[in-house]
């Protein structure tokens, strides 16, 4: 039976559904709630309010726990490889070995753009971030696939999904060369997905690798490596409604081209308060500089009329600790030697954590060290620079993306995003 719950307006009383998933807390179906009361409900940030039902990635912030598809974290963290995650991530199911190849393969031939695509990064200055000519180039990659509006053909969407998360290495190696004023490197069919993305990034003009030590630019890569780099991109594989996730099914529910909002999802995730924060995190260590200043912006982050604040800190659904920052932890703990991480940064690393974690402020307020503030030591290790740990981040995160625009796209419920306001101008 349907539980209700009654809400009171002076003298009139309204009952509304309570919803029950399969996970966390219930939901209040307030669907008629305007028809029926001519009332609005306010809730900027979105902090009470389940935009839509899913049934991709679930998160209890209290006992810090993620899964995807019912999975622990945890467990598709250690035992299985990025690619495993998002088959899991676009068919609800983790592929047999046979599935597995054919996916692995099929994303490997999909990882070329069009000759027109490359040449648009030439058009991009020098300086330019790498998120704002990755989030041009996957808008641009729509003028070359009409089929979008396909949307009952399963074949179709699986097609959209593929194409980009197989192409999003490619074009974010296209951009970080750009910045440096170098030759692309062509997607070699023979490597895996995270071993083709750290080709990409370090061969030389001709695909040529040099096992010369000093020369990063050129450095081989170690399975060391490629197993780092594709735990974080499985951790970053999606988290429910966020920011970007949320921009992403708005822009789908327009009918715009999923492309469109794949990129709008870039540009939502660039911001130092999203996934921004990563490249913020390593940009604040070095400012750091010293154990012996952490002191000094600690007190600036805990002072309210300073807008300092500290990257890679609080969550706005981690009230606990943040899962995928503990698996991180424990990596970097592992790697510290085999990767050669930066022993400076993570001196002021673990001081700030050890002060933070004591401190009232931070305590009261319940802010823990998210995955921003473990995956910059790791990223600067593998030679990748602060100015691309964003645009890692929408490698791993492409794929929940695509997946929450799939389930949108065949969700009967599914309605344009078309929020309202209270209004308080003349
Ligand atoms: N340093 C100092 N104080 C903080 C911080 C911080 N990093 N984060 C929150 N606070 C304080 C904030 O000032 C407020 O204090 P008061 O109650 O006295 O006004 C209180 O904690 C609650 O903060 P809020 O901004 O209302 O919380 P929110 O849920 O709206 O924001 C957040 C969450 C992640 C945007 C915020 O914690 C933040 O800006 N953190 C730093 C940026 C960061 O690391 N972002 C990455 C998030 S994880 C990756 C991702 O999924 O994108």
């Amino acid at each position: 039976m349907t539980e209700n719950a009654t809400i009171k307006i002076g003298d009139k009383t309204y009952k509304y559904p309570i919803l029950e998933g399969t996970r966390g807390p219930k939901v209040l179906d307030i669907r008629t709630f305007y028809k029926d009361t001519g009332m609005f409900t306010y809730d900027p940030g979105f902090t009470s309010t389940a935009s839509c039902s899913s049934a991709i990635t679930f998160i209890n912030g209290e006992k810090g726990e993620l899964r995807y598809r019912g999975y622990p974290i945890e467990e598709l963290a250690t035992k299985y490889k990025y690619l495993e995650v998002c088959y899991l991530l676009i068919n609800d199911n983790l592929p047999s070995k046979e599935e597995f190849l054919e996916f692995d393969n099929e994303l490997r031939h999909r990882a070329f753009v069009d000759e027109g695509l490359r040449k648009l990064f030439d058009s991009f200055p020098r300086n330019a971030h790498p998120m704002a000519m990755l989030s041009s180039a996957v808008s641009a990659l729509s003028t070359f696939y009409f089929d979008h509006l396909n949307t009952t053909n399963e074949k179709s969407l699986r097609e959209m999904a593929a194409r980009i998360i197989a192409k999003i290495p490619t074009l974010s190696s296209f951009a970080y060369r750009r910045g440096l004023g170098i030759p692309i490197i062509y997607p070699d069919i023979d490597r895996y997905f995270t071993e083709n993305f750290l080709y990409m990034m370090r061969a030389y003009p001709g695909g040529k690798m040099h096992k010369q030590p000093g020369i990063r630019a050129s450095k081989d890569i170690s399975d060391i490596e490629i197993k780092a780099l594709d735990t974080i991109f499985t951790l970053h594989a999606d988290h429910e409604q966020n920011a970007s996730t949320t921009t992403v099914r708005t822009v789908a529910s327009t009918g715009a081209h999923p492309y469109a909002a794949i990129s709008a999802g870039i540009d939502a995730l660039w911001g130092r308060a999203h996934g921004g924060a990563n490249e913020s995190v390593v940009a604040q260590l070095e400012l750091i500089n010293d154990i012996k200043n952490v002191d000094k912006y600690i007190k600036k982050a805990k002072d309210p009329d300073d807008p300092f604040r500290l990257m890679g800190f609080g969550h706005r659904v981690y009230k606990n600790f943040d899962p995928r920052a503990r698996i991180l932890k424990n990596l970097q703990d592992q790697l510290k030697n085999e990767l050669g991480l930066d022993s400076k940064l993570l001196e002021i690393a673990h001081k700030i954590e050890e002060i933070a974690l004591n401190d009232e402020y931070f305590k009261k307020r319940k802010l823990y060290p998210n995955i921003d503030f473990y995956s910059g030591v790791i990223l600067t290790a593998l030679g990748i620079p602060k100015n691309m740990f964003t645009a890692i981040f929408v490698i791993g995160r492409t794929v929940g993306w695509i997946s929450q625009w799939m389930e949108f796209k065949k969700d009967k419920k599914a309605k344009i995003a078309r929020p309202r306001q209270l209004y308080i101008g003349p």
